[in-house]
């Protein structure tokens, strides 16, 4: 087989910009409970350093990551970030290990922007997503903070992160909503109708914890018999099968290993056959879904 290359995965379209569809998430190189810097902060670099060479030019952070660690060594790794697109997020704040409080009201969304610009050290930010909509403060605020930090030009391209269609529909009255980032995966399905209205909308569909598939790894499942046959491990098989799934999902595995993050990348090269694909459906909409990581 070719060398793992996210060039295999197809490319999309996010407006302006075009990127390998299986792209990398950077909440797995900071310290356990998301808090704090990573245990082994050379390697959490070499695998930063190791993505362009992949062909991953899709990289998803957040101020929350560490908080800052996340965004503080994408920069020390990958400035100026040549040909690839840093996707950021703000919204959380951290109290500390595994603790996420939302906080949109309109000057903090600011400030977290305009502090994301000066970790990764550029002039605008190419993709800001809004990490949760702030229940404690009406969402037409959060959206007109966000349009008008846009009209600035501090942030080029608006996502949402872990919202309903009608929240999308809401913000589109404010802004182009180009990117929805929601947990999915082959057993976590809530989102189905979220992701058939980003595909009908031309937007791109992110899904975080891709690489989960609960129950269905167990010994002598379908899953674990695919893996046998196809020599792809079950999270390979969960990542194509996300893949599939739909040409506007944009998957961003996490990892802080070089190792898992050439495993990851394999999977871009596996095509599922139709009878394996919808046989995995099945089984995925049947099954228990697995509690998702932190945010
Ligand atoms: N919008 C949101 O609210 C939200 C919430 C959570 C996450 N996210 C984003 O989504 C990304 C992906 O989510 P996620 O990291 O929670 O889930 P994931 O990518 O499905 O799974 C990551 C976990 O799997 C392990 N792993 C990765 N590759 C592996 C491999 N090949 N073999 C064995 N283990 C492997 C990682 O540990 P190792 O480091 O040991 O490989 C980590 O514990 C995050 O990085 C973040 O950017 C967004």
């Amino acid at each position: 087989m070719n060398q793992p290359n996210a060039h295999h995965s197809g490319q999309f379209c996010i407006s302006d910009i075009s990127i390998n569809r299986l792209g990398y998430g950077a909440m797995r190189i900071v310290g356990d409970g998301i808090w704090g810097p990573p245990k082994d902060v050379h390697e959490a670099l070499r695998t930063l350093r190791r993505l362009p060479e992949l062909g991953v030019n899709f990289i998803d952070t957040a101020d929350s990551y560490g908080p800052y660690d996340s965004e503080e060594l994408i920069r020390e790794a990958l400035y100026p970030y040549d040909g690839l697109l840093i996707a950021t997020k703000g919204g959380f704040v951290r109290h500390g290990e595994n603790q996420w409080a939302p906080l949109g009201r309109p000057e903090y969304l600011r400030h977290a922007v305009l502090q994301s610009m000066r970790r990764l050290n550029v002039e605008r930010i190419d993709l800001w997503q809004l990490h949760r909509i702030d229940p404690k403060v009406p969402r037409d605020e959060q959206f007109d903070a966000i349009a008008q930090m846009q009209r600035e030009g501090l942030i080029r391209h608006v996502g949402l992160s872990e919202v309903g269609v009608d929240e999308i529909q809401a913000a589109q009255q404010h802004f182009p909503v180009v990117t929805v980032q929601n947990m999915f995966n082959l057993v976590t399905r809530r989102h189905e109708s979220v992701l058939n209205y980003c595909q009908d909308q031309g937007i791109g569909f992110i899904p975080w914890f891709p690489l989960g598939a609960g129950d269905l790894v167990k010994p002598g499942s379908f899953l674990d018999r695919l893996s046998k046959r196809t020599g792809f491990t079950p999270g390979q098989i969960a990542l194509a099968w996300v893949l599939q799934r739909s040409p506007v999902t944009l998957p961003i595995p996490g990892t802080g290993k070089v190792r898992h993050l050439e495993e990851n990348v394999a999977a871009a090269g596996l095509q599922l056959s139709a009878e394996d694909f919808a046989e995995l459906d099945r089984l995925g909409q049947a099954a228990p879904e697995t509690p998702g990581p932190g945010a």
